[in-house]
């Protein structure tokens, strides 16, 4: 390299250094160890030895020149890229939250632990002894067929068992054995909790678990959750499941809602009943000014079923049924949220999406 040649490249060089954008560290680019600076300095021994007192000197002005304009370009747009915008909105760290059905169990727990109901889970892949024939379905019983059963294909491992006053369970030969399902509804529960209290009522249990049908569409997923309630006592009656449910409808629904009974048949329970609750957009009406309500149609929502548990059941669970009497009611929990004030969820598949665009909004 020549004299004139350094010149040009120590021009060049301030020429770059005055036009960097704020955001560069030109501190560390052109005086850092391994800077710009530095570079052109590493020229020095390729020069003619004439030449070199003059480059050194004009090395060490540069080296200077480009200091001041360093130090002063931190004065005025601040040191480095390390400076901070202390008037910059921060950045809020994404924070994940309880899923809408989950909120929904604690509130539907929350609501009954209020009236002394305790709150328990039972399996989800549970013998056809508590799923169906504990609820008065003897095997092939035609009423079966009303929940789309997923079976599960294990060995039948039925054994003949010793009758064992201290272990209740051990009271039905089935219980240890026979064929397995996932379970189609809580209603597995009942007979389940009946032995948990070792058949002695008072029993007043909410069940909330995962089932499994064989059906998918707008208001089916193959996996949702039910909600069951167990009363047992000496003296229930109707009235008490009908306050029951009307209570309910008010915490969960809100103040004005009612709900309503309809004749129906369940093999657990006699007499048997649907649940509807009234619509909050009409009232119970159906008429939203001179027009049907489009929310309810007929300003009732069908939820699920309930009744008073059929002898058969008390007797499955070790409680004689002339002494105690008892109402369950049972059904989903995703049909039952999605019917809140201001929610118009019409497809429930959309909860089991994972889309956080729809789960991020409740
Ligand atoms: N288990 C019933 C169902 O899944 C509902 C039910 C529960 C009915 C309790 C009566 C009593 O449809």
């Amino acid at each position: 390299m020549t004299i004139s040649e350094l010149q040009t490249a120590i021009q060049d060089l301030v020429q770059q250094l005055t036009a960097e954008a704020p955001g560069v560290d030109v501190r560390t680019k052109y005086l850092g160890k391994k800077g710009l600076f530095n570079q052109l300095a590493r020229v020095l021994p390729s020069l003619a030895p004439e030449d070199r007192k003059t480059a050194g000197q004009l090395i060490n002005e540069v080296r200077t020149q480009l200091e001041a304009t360093v130090l002063e370009r931190e004065k005025t747009v601040g040191a480095s890229t390390n400076w901070v915008d202390v008037t910059m909105p921060g950045k809020k760290p994404a924070v994940g939250h309880v899923h809408p059905i989950s909120q929904a169990m604690a509130e539907i727990t929350r609501i009954f632990e209020k009236v002394g109901f305790t709150r328990v889970r039972y399996p989800e892949v549970d013998w056809d002894w508590y799923v169906f024939e504990s609820l008065n379905m003897p095997p092939d019983h035609p009423a079966r067929d009303e929940w789309e059963t997923f079976f599960v294909d294990v060995p039948d491992t039925t054994k003949p068992v010793e009758y064992d006053a201290n272990n209740p369970r051990k009271r039905h030969p089935s219980l240890v054995g026979g064929k397995m399902v996932l379970t189609t509804h809580t209603s597995n529960g009942q007979v389940r909790e009946m032995e948990r209290l070792n058949s002695t009522p008072p029993i007043r249990m909410i069940n909330i678990a995962r089932c499994y049908r064989r059906q998918q569409d707008a208001t089916h997923t193959q996996m949702f959750h039910q909600f069951e309630g167990l009363v047992v006592d000496k003296g229930i009656t109707i009235q008490h499941l009908k306050g029951t449910l009307d209570y309910f409808a008010r915490e969960f629904y809100g103040p004005g809602t009612k709900s309503r009974i309809r004749p129906f048949h369940f093999q657990f329970t006699e007499p048997s009943f649907e649940v509807d609750f009234s619509c909050h957009i009409c009232m119970g009406t159906g008429k939203v000014g001179e027009n049907k309500c489009k929310f309810c149609k007929s300003g009732w929502h069908e939820v699920g079923g309930a009744g008073m548990v059929h002898p058969n059941v008390l007797k499955a669970g070790g409680i004689d049924p002339e002494e105690y009497t008892g109402f369950a009611f049972g059904w989903g929990v995703e049909r039952t949220y999605t019917l809140k004030p201001g929610l118009h969820i019409d497809d429930i598949r959309l909860l089991y999406s994972g889309d956080m665009r729809f789960l991020e909004q409740f």
